[in-house]
Parts: structure tokens; C-alpha cells; sequence
């Protein structure tokens, strides 16, 4: 695995040297590079389970509905936005929960459509081993950790672009890990507007997400947990006061089908 930003060890904060297939600080902590290439810098006090984040279930029956390419418009969304920065995709970026790496595969597909793959560095985080296993065998060419988006292994100030894709966000933390001008991106389910229409949205969630669920990806009940959770997540103007508490500057966001989800975006100055 090639070391394109440096990584911090969990334990002492300073930095990972790679040395054969281990990394390790000044310090002698060391982290075994896995098979698959990733490493593991989720340390014991980290762990709130024995098994953190997602479950294998969870993990490879949300890969198999993702490359059913049922989400390929808001991946194409995510592509244009992150495309967008003042370099293109000539800038380095981290997935903050990136789960099985289906949206950094997007991405690295839209910086090689625009020639730029080779200045595209990239790196993804997820608690779950599973899920950062799975997103190593994409072969992405790429840096991956498994840990936690309330403590990164990464200096202060490391990336151009934030990614955080409904997984847990740690508004501080991304702070932290911004360039200056850097943007985070977060990609969350949110609220629905007009009346009938929210009353329609809650029809479509609670009869057919389930069934869909079952259809394509063989698990009803994670699609049903799905549909109940999502009204658990901030409204867009709360998310908003959240990253704009937390320093973020130029905070705005984007409904996505009329707010079933919106792309909300944060600039550290
Ligand atoms: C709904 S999934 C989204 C995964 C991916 N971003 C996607 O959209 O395909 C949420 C992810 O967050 C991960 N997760 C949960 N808590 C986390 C934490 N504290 N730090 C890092 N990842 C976490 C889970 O393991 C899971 O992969």
C-alpha cells in the first residue's frame, strides 16, 4: 500500500512509518498491513462491540443492492460535486465511513473519465472489518483503515475533500482533517417537504423499501430498521446549525428527490 497521506497511530498520535508489511511510530507501535491491504488502527478503547459497525450481513447485502446501481444517480451526484473542486479530482480525498467502498469506486471511475486518476488520492475509514475487507478487494488503488470518524488516523489539515456518505459524522473531527478552503460533503436521508408528498414518501418507506429490500438484497428487516431510522436524522437546517457550530464555513445543502436525502457542504477556511 502506497502511504499517500500519512497516517497517525491511534495510540501515540505520532507518525506510521511503513516498514515492510507493518506500519509503525517512534513509539514501536505496530500495525500489521492485512492481506487484502488495509490496516487495522482501531485500538481496544475504541471498541464499543466486539464486532464494531456493521455486520457481515450488512456489509455485503448493502453491496449487493449498491452494485444493482440503485443509487448510481446519487453516486453520479456525489462525482459531479466532488468534481467540482478548484483542481478536479487532482486533490486528495477521504471517505469518512466508507463502508464497502462502492462510492470511492465511483469516484475513481469519474476521475479517470476526466484523466486525472493518477492525481486522485484517495483513502476510506470504516469501524467495520468487513466492510473495509470488501472495499480492499475493489482493488482501488487506494489507502484503507479500519477505525473510527470520531478519532481519524490523520494529521491535522491532511485532505482537499471530505466525504461522508450516511455514515456517522464527527463534525469536529472533519474539521480538523481540512486543508484550508477544503470542503466536507455529507450525504444524508432527510426530510421531505410539502405534506402530500412526505405522506407518500412515508408510504413508499414503510410498504415498499421493505419489500424492495427483500427483493434485491434478500433482507427485509434491515430494509424496514432503514425506513424507521430514517426519521431519526437531523432536518436539513439542523444539520446546517450543526457543521456551522462546529466552524464550518459557506455551510449549504441540496434536496435530492425533494429532500429523501440531501447533500450538505461545509467549507474550513
Ligand atoms: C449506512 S452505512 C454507509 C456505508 C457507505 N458510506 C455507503 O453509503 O455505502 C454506515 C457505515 O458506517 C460505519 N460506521 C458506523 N459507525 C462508525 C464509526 N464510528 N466510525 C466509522 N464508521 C462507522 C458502518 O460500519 C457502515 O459501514
Amino acid at each position: 500500500m502506497i502511504n499517500f497521506v500519512p497516517f497517525k497511530c491511534p495510540v501515540c498520535q505520532q507518525a506510521l512509518a511503513v516498514s515492510g508489511r507493518s506500519y509503525a511510530c517512534p513509539q514501536a507501535h505496530s500495525y500489521d498491513l492485512a492481506r487484502q491491504g488495509y490496516l487495522n488502527l482501531l485500538v481496544a478503547q475504541q471498541r464499543r462491540s466486539k464486532q464494531p459497525g456493521d455486520s457481515d450481513e450488512m456489509v455485503l447485502s448493502r453491496q449487493r443492492f449498491l452494485d444493482q446501481g440503485s443509487y448510481q444517480s446519487l453516486a453520479s451526484a456525489i462525482a459531479e460535486i466532488v468534481g467540482s473542486h478548484r483542481s478536479g479530482f487532482a486533490q486528495s480525498l477521504l471517505d469518512m465511513g466508507c463502508g464497502e467502498g462502492y462510492y470511492l469506486q465511483q469516484l475513481r471511475a469519474a476521475a479517470n473519465l476526466q484523466g486525472q486518476n493518477s492525481d486522485f488520492q484517495i483513502a476510506g475509514v470504516d469501524i467495520s472489518k468487513r466492510a473495509v475487507r470488501e472495499a480492499a478487494k475493489r482493488k482501488l488503488y487506494l489507502q484503507l483503515a479500519v477505525g473510527t470518524t470520531a478519532a481519524l488516523p490523520f494529521f491535522d489539515q491532511s485532505f482537499d475533500s471530505l466525504l461522508c456518505v450516511f455514515s456517522p459524522l464527527s463534525a469536529s473531527e472533519a474539521l480538523r482533517l481540512l486543508k484550508p478552503g477544503g470542503q466536507v460533503h455529507i450525504l444524508e436521508f432527510s426530510h421531505v417537504g410539502p405534506k402530500p408528498l412526505a405522506r407518500a414518501y412515508d408510504l413508499w418507506s414503510f410498504q415498499v423499501l421493505p419489500r424492495l429490500g427483500q427483493a434485491v438484497a434478500h433482507d427485509r428487516d434491515s430494509y424496514q430498521y432503514l425506513a424507521e431510522s430514517i426519521r431519526k436524522f437531523p432536518d436539513q437546517q439542523a444539520l446546517v446549525d450543526m457543521l456551522t457550530d462546529a466552524g464550518f464555513e459557506r455551510v449549504r445543502y441540496e434536496n435530492l428527490s425533494s429532500g429523501i436525502a440531501a447533500i450538505h457542504r461545509g467549507v474550513r477556511v
